[in-house]
């Protein structure tokens, strides 16, 4: 049953890929109230109230088509894809190389990462300082879901719906995954030789090293909590969901 694994991942990993490229060029219904869907923040450009520079550009080639996820979804996409987790797992359920762990591969040597192209995954770390800025972001985003629009007389009042909770809970699941990252030990550690010296850096060392063994368990709640996330905000925007106010 060594084939199990592989499949669960190339299943899952295939689902979230179809669904994220398909809502990233939707250009549309990434916002309700003061939700914005996370596969859209932070949204430089763009129609909504959400966005920091006004509407969509004007040197923005017309052949090419735009939205607002469009420019910013390479870079959480390039630290989840440069992952040494999912590396591990999507080399042996995309191009089983190899098959599974113990099991022979359809090769005859090993080439490690040390060539290109795989040997760009060592970006991985500077995809992780962007990744850390996101976090920071989707902070932002969460309390900003906190202050609802009253419609008639436009003032904002402090408010909890469906949409606020499930947005803590994937910032919470990403911030979990970033904050698990391998090269985010490396970077408080890698560069000392007596970390012990450094009580603070020791500290987040520790921190960092303690939730690492849940690297997994985050990489794939924070894959489907991203995914849900954008499909709440989606079908409430569509009017085929209502959003549930709690306060
Ligand atoms: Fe998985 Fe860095 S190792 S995010």
């Amino acid at each position: 049953m060594w084939w199990l694994q592989p499949l669960g991942v190339f299943l899952g990993l295939s689902t979230f890929i179809v669904y994220s490229t398909w809502a990233a060029f939707q250009g549309a219904h990434y916002t309700h109230g003061p939700y914005l869907s996370p596969f859209y923040s932070p949204e430089i450009f763009g129609d909504s109230p959400h966005s920091w520079f006004g509407p969509k550009p004007g040197f923005w080639p017309s052949f090419i088509p735009f939205s607002p996820a469009l420019l910013i979804l390479w870079a959480p996409g390039l630290f989840r894809f440069t992952c040494y987790y999912y590396r591990g797992a999507y080399y042996k359920a995309f191009w089983s190389d190899p098959s599974a762990c113990m099991v022979g591969e359809p090769r005859n040597e090993y080439r490690g990462e040390n060539s290109l192209p795989l040997i760009l995954q060592n970006a991985h770390r500077y995809f992780l300082y962007i990744a850390l800025a996101f976090i920071v972001l989707l902070a932002h985003d969460v309390w900003l879901a906190l202050w609802f629009k009253d419609p008639v007389t436009g003032v904002e009042h402090f408010g909890i719906g469906l949409g606020t909770i499930i947005l803590t809970v994937n910032t919470v699941l990403l911030g979990g995954y970033t904050f698990s990252c391998h090269s985010l030990r490396h970077l408080l550690g890698g560069s000392i030789d007596v970390l012990s010296k450094h009580p603070a850096r020791l500290k987040a060392y520790s921190c960092v090293t303690c939730i690492n063994p849940k690297h997994m368990n985050f990489a794939w709640f924070s894959l489907c909590s991203v995914g849900f996330s954008d499909l709440y905000i989606r079908l409430c925007s569509m009017g085929i969901w209502t959003d549930w106010r709690i306060l």
